[in-house]
């Protein structure tokens, strides 16, 4: 039985100049932290807490939705708000709602991306979502709709004129971008709206400007067509405009949440970013890759809502939902829209009809939308985690799955090979520069171990980094 409190053994102090709400959230916090309130007990209502301290009971609820936000508290079916299961759970017991580990012998190379790892592995590496948590009878809602689909035998390159309107809809309302059906196409994901994109503007010799360090996809991609590969330096924001070549053909750039650094770009210089690719005629390929999971910072105007021409913007479901389900889009204006679906039809190029209607029906039930609401607390829950463990180690992490800790260069292969052999799985910064490598340090993914193993794996990074 989770113990109720009454003395909750919080106050407040009216003259000390900071917001009431926020002194309440850093005592709850505190008592977190230092064990005073643990996992699974329940705090008092809003309204009790407010009488209690006699504040308004604002004060409350904006302290526990900043503390729900970061992931220390959550609810459970609308009884009450409880401290979230943040502890580590005693030795081989693991999360309740989470599957044992798979069961796949363990043959992952220290710097491999082999997918199947053994039990105890807790792979820290970047680029994975969490996939077990879903609504069972949603996705099986959508199958069944995906079946009432009749075979095409010609089917639209730019995709299912359904799952267009529904991905526009959506696009509208999560992203404010204005688009309609005639702006998208639908894709298997961002590698290949990327490949689209490379076959229909690229000729061989062309110059593809790609951030570094930055996404290797996008530099395969671009290299694979033919095209020189121009490394464009970022910082601690983004891509840095300044400098950038005035001959490159296409710029591939992560606004939302820089890969692997974890900027934001800010608004002024996403204006000058466009300024520039109006001037020199580039196109921009904005991946949005990780805009629906940002955490206690608003969100910023994508590229392509402020210039449409000038922007094609590539989104996927792999990290929303699956890479298994290959199912993105790529937003542009109508006419190069056209210009791809041209593209498509050349290379025979299709995205498979049951998936895209399956999709559609996620979109218009408001099941995507759910979920997307669910990851984002337990993603924010994983990241308050690292953050507590690594403290002000840790960057990037306003938003994404992954965040950086940079370390000086001796310090990481053996950190990894050390990490390696207590069964913990990291990524160094290494990986993703094309040319020499200016930062140093371990991008950590938390989106495929689950919450426990996030703290096991975590706290072993700790304890080598010392
Ligand atoms: C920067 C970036 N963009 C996009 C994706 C998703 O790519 P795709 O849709 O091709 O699976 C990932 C996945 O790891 C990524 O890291």
């Amino acid at each position: 039985m989770p113990r109720s409190f009454v003395d909750l053994p919080v106050s407040v102090d009216r003259g000390a100049g900071t917001a009431l709400a926020v002194q309440l959230g850093d005592r709850l916090r505190d008592a977190m932290r230092g064990g005073t309130l643990t996992s699974g007990e329940r705090l008092p209502s809003t309204r009790a807490l407010a009488r209690r301290l006699a504040v308004s009971r604002t004060v409350v609820t904006e302290a526990y939705q900043q503390l729900y936000a970061e992931g220390w508290l959550e609810g459970r079916h609308g009884s009450g708000t409880y401290v979230a299961d943040m502890a580590l759970p005693p030795e081989g017991e693991g999360d309740r709602r989470e599957p044992a580990s798979v069961s796949v012998p363990l043959t992952v190379p220290v710097n491999g991306y082999g997918n199947g790892h053994g039990p105890g592995v807790i792979d820290l590496r970047p680029g994975q979502p969490w996939v077990h948590d879903y609504d069972r009878a949603a996705w099986r809602r959508a199958w069944r709709g995906a079946a009432d689909l009749p075979p095409a035998s010609d089917p639209d390159p730019r995709g299912l004129p359904r799952l267009r309107a529904a991905l526009a809809e959506h696009l509208r309302r999560t992203r404010a971008i204005p688009v309609g059906p005639e702006n998208v196409m639908v894709t298997r994901g961002t590698g290949n709206g990327l490949d689209l994109v490379a076959a229909t503007l690229l000729r061989p010799g062309d110059r593809a400007g790609v951030e570094e360090p930055g996404y290797r996809v996008a530099r395969n991609v671009f290299a694979g067509r033919g095209a020189e590969i121009v490394p464009c330096p970022v910082d601690e924001d983004g891509v840095v405009v300044d400098g950038l070549p005035d001959d490159l053909r296409v710029l591939y750039t992560t606004p939302a949440h820089q890969y692997p650094l974890g900027g934001r770009l800010p608004i002024p210089r996403r204006e000058r970013l466009l300024a520039w690719a109006r001037r020199t005629g580039a196109i921009v390929v904005e991946d949005d890759y990780d805009a629906e999971f940002r955490y206690d910072v608003a969100p910023l105007p994508a590229l392509h809502g402020l210039d449409p021409g000038q922007v094609v913007l590539l989104g996927s479901l792999s990290k929303a939902l699956t890479p298994d389900i290959g199912v993105g889009w790529l937003v542009a204006r109508p006419s190069f829209v056209e210009a791809l679906a041209v593209t498509r039809d050349a290379l025979a190029d299709r995205t498979g009809g049951p998936a895209q209607q399956a999709v559609a029906v996620l979109l218009e039930k408001g099941d995507l939308d759910r979920h997307l609401r669910r990851m984002r607390l337990e993603y924010a829950r994983r990241r308050a985690v690292v953050v507590d463990i690594l403290g002000s180690r840790v960057t990037g992490d306003t938003a994404g799955l992954h965040v950086m800790v940079e370390l000086p260069e001796h310090a990481v292969a053996p950190l990894v090979e050390a990490a390696h052999a207590r069964g913990v799985l990291l990524d160094s910064m290494a990986r993703h520069y094309h040319g020499p490598r200016l930062r140093h340090g371990l991008v950590i993914g938390y989106g495929s171990a689950s919450r426990a193993d996030v703290r096991r794996g975590v706290s072993v990074v700790a304890e080598l980094i010392g």
